[in-house]
């Protein structure tokens, strides 16, 4: 199997470089390998490497920024997506994207399947909302795994964040109304190499998360009592409850972002480690 994968350095990519079949080969580009909203490029990177394959981790990540770096935002994660399905598409290679529950509105009340209306509210989301469908539009052979709230020992995230600022704060303020489910990237990297190595790929779009529903808050309480439980440090540091109101983050969220996994559990069962928080914030302290 010849995979090509985007964005390796990232999260997601990283983790799943970790994680490949020994005897499958890799070409794992990054943005300054492989900047993939220059369609040249893509195309010609994939006409060279022939992959089966092509696994799409790059991303246009930062929520907030992208309110004012739309344009930006866009291009990576709508025309960068459509490069790849394109090239997918001309090389006869299966594509598999990721993409966000910030698609959604936040407004249901109950675990959101594949088949509920998207509604983005904030411009990162309508820009994934897009390579969706531009990707969707371009390639039949397009797998597109939505996913929340991703966390791993690699780059910036939430888990990192509160491990930094726990100890240089004795009061964290966190966000309370926001609902979702966080997600561990080495976790994600075995659904998508599963879903790579099916010999009858489905098609479509999946829902693919962590199991536990929390908020940032319960979230971030949990990951300073597992880290107080390695270093002393953390145990005296709180955490106070705010509202999304009072954040007043520059991009609006959406309040409930519950995704059903039913359908990728269907399909390839449960891929999801047990306790892999544990061994995150520990592998994370260790450094
Ligand atoms: N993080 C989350 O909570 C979350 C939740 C749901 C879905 N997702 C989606 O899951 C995917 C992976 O997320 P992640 O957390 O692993 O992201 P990440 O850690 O931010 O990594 C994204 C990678 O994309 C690369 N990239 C950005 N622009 C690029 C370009 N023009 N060409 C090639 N590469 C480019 C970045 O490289 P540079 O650093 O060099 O720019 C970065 O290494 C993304 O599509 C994201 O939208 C993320």
């Amino acid at each position: 199997m010849r995979i090509l994968l985007t964005g390796s350095k990232g999260q997601v990519g990283q983790c799943l470089k970790d994680r490949l079949p020994e005897d499958w080969e890799l070409i794992a580009s990054d943005s300054k390998t492989l900047d993939i909203t220059d369609g040249h490029n893509v195309l010609s990177m994939v006409k060279t490497f022939e992959p089966d394959v092509i696994i799409n981790t790059a991303g246009y990540t930062l929520v907030d920024k992208a309110e004012a770096h739309a344009q930006q935002a866009f291009a990576v994660n709508a025309t960068g997506t459509l490069n790849l399905a394109l090239a997918a598409k001309a090389q006869g290679a299966r594509f598999i994207h990721l993409s966000t529950d910030q698609v959604f509105d936040g407004t249901q009340h109950a675990p959101i399947t594949e088949c509920s209306v998207p509604n983005p509210i904030n411009t990162y989301g309508k820009s994934k909302l897009a390579g969706e469908l531009l990707a969707l539009n371009a390639h039949v052979d397009t797998i597109i795994l939505r996913s929340s709230w991703i966390y791993s020992e690699y780059g910036h995230n939430f888990v990192k964040s509160v491990l930094r600022l726990g100890l240089e704060k004795s009061n964290i303020p966190m966000v309370q109304d926001q609902i979702g489910c966080p997600t561990y990237a080495g976790d994600l990297a075995e659904a998508l190499i599963q879903f790579a190595s099916m010999s009858k790929a489905p098609r479509g779009i999946y829902h693919f998360t962590g199991h536990q529903q929390t908020n940032w808050c319960e979230f971030a309480r949990t990951i300073l009592n597992t880290a107080a439980s390695i270093d002393p440090r953390y145990q005296s540091v709180s955490i106070e409850p705010i509202t999304t109101a009072e954040l007043a983050a520059p991009a609006t969220r959406p309040l409930y972002c519950v995704l059903d996994n039913q359908a990728v559990q269907n399909l390839i069962g449960n891929p999801i480690a047990d306790t892999p928080l544990v061994r995150v914030v520990k592998k994370l302290l260790a450094h």
